[in-house]
This record gives structure tokens, C-alpha cells and sequence, in this order.
């Protein structure tokens, strides 16, 4: 079934980002077009699901013309179609596969369902020849940190996983989302703590770790998020803005983001030593805090792990990563059909 020239369409339409991407053989990124729908959320602190469908109504067919465009390519050209089938808004997640199937069925071309988290522990081999990717080895533990998941996987192939922790609550990104919005730095909220915290002391203040307990490898963020929640706006939240308390925001952010990338970094590592894996994977929207990257990479060096961190914007929601896992699900035959569902979780 190999190819030289597998051509594959993926459409990305999870969450709050339309995106559609052109990927060739599995790695090299032929267009790779994301619309966020960051504006139009922002006025509601957070993604209105009803108004993420909506647009993503409106945009795919214009972002799928811009990356066929881009691509050089002509919708004949294609050999498959891939689209992110789960998890995420299931209105949204609808939309992808509504318009994936369509094209698989008048093209006559194969449909390939790609899970979303899957994806985003695949968007390190982007943009890499195979050759250059020859020495990997699994199993790998990787690590996905994004706005509605947090879970550590043993991957046995760039197809076989197997979850070996999760959070128990909130998401990583989520916590940063919810953390931003008491800080009153708005939203995304991973981009503006990252921001504010350069300007502040991680050291400042000491709020206890976000894991569930030593021994497990889950995560827990909700009891942090509280905790920064008292501290900004006092015993019982009744007061209003930390900023009008006298407090420093930056230090604040600064600790915050300490706590949440030592957890990550720590049960990682957890991780690595229950099961001495080749290597480390990172991927999801929290992927691309720049602390984490940096801390991950010190620690693996130290711990002589290799370790694999997409490039920041591969991190967050993308459909480059859609199209490239694609390539091997359809080298294994995991082929989809027409009924394909979207499913929220
Ligand atoms: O993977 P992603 O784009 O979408 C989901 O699948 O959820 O992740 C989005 C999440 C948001 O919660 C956002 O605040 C967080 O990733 N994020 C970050 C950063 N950039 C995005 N968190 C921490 N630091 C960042 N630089
Ligand atoms: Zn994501």
C-alpha cells in the first residue's frame, strides 16, 4: 500500500481553531492553515460552543480553497482525507467530518479518522524526513497538555497508545485559561500568563503541587486554581480584583506557572522511570509554554532521555498533525467509512 507521494487532506474543527492542512508522505507540511476563533470568544472568557459551530460553518470552505491554494494542489490530486473525529465539541467536530466525508465521497478517496490527542503526540515528526527520523525508538512516554486534556501515554507505535495517567479535574490549559481570567489577563489564558510571568518571581509565593498523589501518575489542577483563586481575591473570593488588593500579578502568574510546569515536568519523569522509555513526546496548546519547553529539555538531558517537542505552533490545534498521522493509519489499513461519528470524548 506505500506511496511516494501520499497526498492527504486534514481538517481540524475540534475546538475553536478552523483548520485545514496539506501534508505529503506524513511529514512535509505542504499548507497548514488554522483560523482561530480567539475574537470572537474573548468577550466570553472562554468558547461558547454554539458560537464556535457557527463560524466553523462559515470558514471551512474558504480555509479548505486557502490550503488547497497554498498547497499547489487540486482536490484530484488528493489521496485521502482525514479529519479529527474526537475528541472535542461535538457541534464543531461535526462540521470537520460533515465536509470530510463529503469530499471522501465525491472524490472517491479513502476516509481516515484521527483522534485528536493522537494527533497532537504525532505533530513532533512534522516538518522531519523520515531519514532524519531513523533513529527513533518507541516506546516513548508522551505527554499531551492542552485547554480540555491532560494525560500521559506509552506509545508503542506513531498508532498504539496506551494512557497511564490523566488529570482527575481541570486540564493543564484549562487551569491557565481560569487563572488568567481571576488574574483579569483575559483569554487564551496560556499565552497571557506566559507574558506576565517574565516579569515576575516563580519563587514568590508557594502553592502546593497540582498532582493527584506522589505514587499515581494523574494530575490534579482544580485545588491550584482555588488556591490562586483565595490568594488573589482573598477568603472566600469575595473580593474583587487583585490588582485594587495591592498584590503583584506578575508574581503571581510566575508562581502559578511554576507549580503547573514542575507537576508536568515531575510525573513525566514519574513516568520515565516506571518505564524506561527511548524517548519523551510533548504536544497540546500548553506545549508551547516556553518554560516547560526549556525545563523539559534541561531535565531530559540531565536524565539522558532524548526528548520530542513539536514547533510551537505545531503545539496548539492545527490539521497539519491530522494529515500526517494519517499517512500511518493508512500504511496500517485503518481505514474509515462513511458512517464515522463525531464523538465528544
Ligand atoms: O491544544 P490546544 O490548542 O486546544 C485544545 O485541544 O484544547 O490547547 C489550548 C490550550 C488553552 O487552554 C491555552 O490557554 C493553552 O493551551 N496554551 C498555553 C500556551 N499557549 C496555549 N498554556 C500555557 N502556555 C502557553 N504559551
Ligand atoms: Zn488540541
Amino acid at each position: 500500500m506505500k506511496s511516494t507521494h501520499f497526498i492527504c487532506l486534514g481538517i481540524e474543527t475540534s475546538c475553536d481553531e478552523t483548520a485545514v492542512s496539506v501534508v505529503e508522505n506524513g511529514w512535509k507540511i505542504l499548507s497548514n492553515i488554522v483560523l482561530s476563533q480567539e475574537e470572537l470568544h474573548k468577550v466570553y472568557g472562554g468558547i461558547v460552543p454554539e458560537i464556535a459551530c457557527r463560524a466553523h460553518i462559515e470558514s471551512i470552505t474558504p480555509i479548505l480553497e486557502q490550503a488547497l491554494k497554498k498547497a499547489e494542489v487540486k482536490l484530484s490530486n488528493l489521496k485521502a482525507i482525514a479529519v479529527t473525529h474526537r475528541p472535542g465539541l461535538v457541534g464543531a467536530l461535526l462540521v470537520g467530518v460533515s465536509a470530510a466525508k463529503s469530499l471522501s465521497l465525491v472524490l472517491n478517496r479513502p476516509l481516515i479518522a484521527i483522534d485528536h490527542l493522537e494527533a497532537h503526540l504525532y505533530a513532533y515528526r512534522l516538518g522531519h524526513a523520515p531519514s532524519r527520523l531513523a533513529h527513533l525508538k518507541y516506546p516513548q512516554v508522551g505527554l499531551v497538555a492542552s485547554g480540555g486534556h491532560t494525560s500521559l501515554y506509552l506509545i508503542k507505535s506513531p498508532i498504539t497508545y496506551k494512557k497511564i495517567g490523566a488529570t482527575i479535574d481541570d486540564a493543564a490549559g484549562e487551569a491557565f485559561d481560569k487563572v488568567s481570567a481571576i488574574l483579569g489577563l483575559g483569554y487564551p489564558g496560556g499565552p497571557a500568563i506566559e507574558r506576565m510571568a517574565r516579569e515576575g518571581n516563580p519563587d514568590s509565593i508557594k502553592f502546593s503541587p497540582a498532582y493527584a498523589d506522589t505514587d499515581s501518575l494523574n494530575f490534579s489542577f482544580s485545588g491550584l486554581k482555588t488556591a490562586v483563586l483565595y490568594y488573589s481575591k482573598g477568603q472566600n473570593a469575595s473580593r474583587r480584583s487583585p490588582l485594587k488588593r495591592g498584590l503583584n500579578i506578575p508574581d503571581i502568574a510566575a508562581s502559578f506557572q511554576e507549580t503547573v510546569v514542575d507537576s508536568l515536568v515531575g510525573k513525566m519523569f514519574q513516568a520515565v522511570e516506571k518505564f524506561s522509555p527511548h524517548a519523551l513526546v510533548l504536544g497540546g496548546g500548553v506545549a508551547s509554554n516556553q518554560m516547560l519547553r526549556s525545563r523539559v529539555q534541561k531535565r531530559a538531558k540531565k536524565e539522558r532521555i532524548k526528548v520530542f517537542i513539536p514547533d510551537r505552533i505545531l503545539c496548539t490545534d492545527n490539521a497539519a498533525m491530522v494529515a500526517g498521522l494519517a499517512y500511518f493509519k493508512w500504511q496500517n489499513k485503518k481505514v474509515s467509512h462513511l458512517y464515522l461519528d463525531a464523538m465528544p470524548s
